[in-house]
């Protein structure tokens, strides 16, 4: 019998029509049956610092980590800034890390996957979140860098239209529900 997983989904864009999170909405509408995937807001993340840290979880990280904790995997969108990942992307991530080998994404299957009004944009952001991926010992799934190119055309009111990438999102996710059985199931043997 296939088991329920759930996924937690990341955007690190703040904006509101922001199309990374349009393209994390539709991956969480276009999910296999049994997988939930439930989006975490960064919102509310204050700046990491060692000597916060040193006095606890702050309320915006202790609800993060929190619901981050239960999931059996977490997939990402990321936008480009600067040819990386967004700053509140990377601070986010650093909180999750924490201790350092036993933070709540420690291990957790990953996917990524990014959108973005230009042609190339979020690739090279996607190749900097492979190395932070990585250094969490995530098990990535192994995609290519995963673009909505042009996202202008293919999402309208925060939705994503277009129906090829809608058709490769729903592939992408029945492979990503595949990959965190596989690893969890790993795991759990
Ligand atoms: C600070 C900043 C830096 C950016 N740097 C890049 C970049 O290096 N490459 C790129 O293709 N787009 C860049 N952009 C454009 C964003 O990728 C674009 O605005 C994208 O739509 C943001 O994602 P969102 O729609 O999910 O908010 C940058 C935007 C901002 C605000």
């Amino acid at each position: 019998m296939t088991r329920p997983i759930t996924i937690a989904g990341i955007s690190g864009s703040l904006r509101q029509d922001s199309f990374n999170t349009a393209a994390l909405q539709a991956a969480a509408e276009l999910a296999p049956d049994k997988v939930t995937v439930n989006l975490l807001t960064l919102h509310d993340i204050e700046p990491f610092s060692e000597d916060t840290e040193a006095g606890g979880w702050p309320d915006g990280v202790a609800a993060l980590r929190e619901k981050i904790a239960p999931a059996d995997g977490v997939l990402f969108a990321t936008p480009e800034y600067n040819y990386s990942i967004p700053g509140v992307l990377k601070n986010a991530i650093d909180w999750l890390s924490r201790p350092t080998g036993e933070g709540p994404i420690t291990g957790k299957p990953a996917a990524i996957i990014g959108a973005s009004p230009s042609p190339f944009g979020t690739a090279r952001a996607q190749a900097h979140l492979r190395q932070v991926v990585f250094y969490n010992a995530m098990p990535l799934l192994p995609y290519d860098e995963v673009l909505v190119m042009k996202a202008g055309s293919k999402i309208e009111d925060g939705r994503l239209v277009d129906e090829e990438s809608r058709d490769f999102v729903k592939e992408l996710m029945a492979d990503f529900a595949d990959w965190v059985r596989l690893h969890t199931e790993r795991k759990a043997g």
